[in-house]
């Protein structure tokens, strides 16, 4: 049995093209594994709040008053989540250039030194080895390619993020140009769904 961990980072709700690729992907998993668990966590409809003095206080300190005790308690209920899941599975859109901001909090609450990393004399060590990863991008425009790949602080972001925590075997599903007209908005969503079959008959083909 697998446990899953499904992160949704959309502020678009139920309209969110990167949360319906999610639940596709979690379906297609579940079909090829039918007894695994699924965890949801949906930054887009309750986000982790932005870390400030008192939240990074409570987490890497010794929390003392109310908000660092709250702050600590949450990292340290993200990071069970985390470390329990075998697999990830994140819908991240392209907001800015980069990531949501949501989600780039959850990461600041979950990057913990001695917890999902560590420095050593080789340099940083990541310390969720093990899991595997489905990233879904979604984007109004085209960054994949050509003069504007410069600009994709999003890909690179998530494959960096990830890494420094362990998590290397990570499959990247696209769905970009769905701001560029109906067709090419229909054709990247087509390429997305075989590019979800294909992420989910790779990682079944790997367990
Ligand atoms: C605040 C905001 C910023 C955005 N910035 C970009 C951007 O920099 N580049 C881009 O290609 N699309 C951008 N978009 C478009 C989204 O990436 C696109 O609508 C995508 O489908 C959003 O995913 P979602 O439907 O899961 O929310 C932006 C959308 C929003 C709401």
């Amino acid at each position: 049995m697998s446990n899953i961990l499904a992160i949704h980072s959309s502020l678009s709700g139920a309209r969110s093209v990167s949360g319906r690729l999610v639940d596709e992907t979690i379906a297609a998993l579940r079909q090829a594994e039918p007894n695994s668990r699924v965890v949801v966590r949906d930054l887009g409809a309750a986000p982790v709040p932005h870390l400030d003095g008192e939240a990074i206080s409570g987490i890497r300190g010794e929390p003392g008053d109310e908000a660092q005790v709250a702050a600590r308690a949450l990292s340290e209920e993200l990071v069970k989540e985390l470390k329990a899941a075998d697999v990830l599975v994140i819908g991240a859109p392209m907001y800015n250039f980069g990531i949501p901001s949501s989600l780039k909090a959850w990461f600041d609450y979950v990057l913990h030194p001695g917890v999902t990393f560590n420095y050593g004399e080789g340099g940083p060590k990541g310390l969720l080895t093990g899991k595997r990863a489905i990233v879904i991008l979604s984007r109004g425009g085209f960054f994949s390619d050509g003069p504007a790949k410069a600009m994709d602080s999003q890909e690179p972001h998530l494959r960096t993020l990830l890494w420094f925590m362990g998590i290397t075997d990570v499959t990247f599903v696209l769905a970009e140009r769905l701001a560029l007209g109906e067709q090419a908005s229909a054709a990247a969503l087509t390429s997305a769904a075989s590019q979800i079959v294909q992420a989910v008959e790779t990682l079944k083909a790997a367990a």
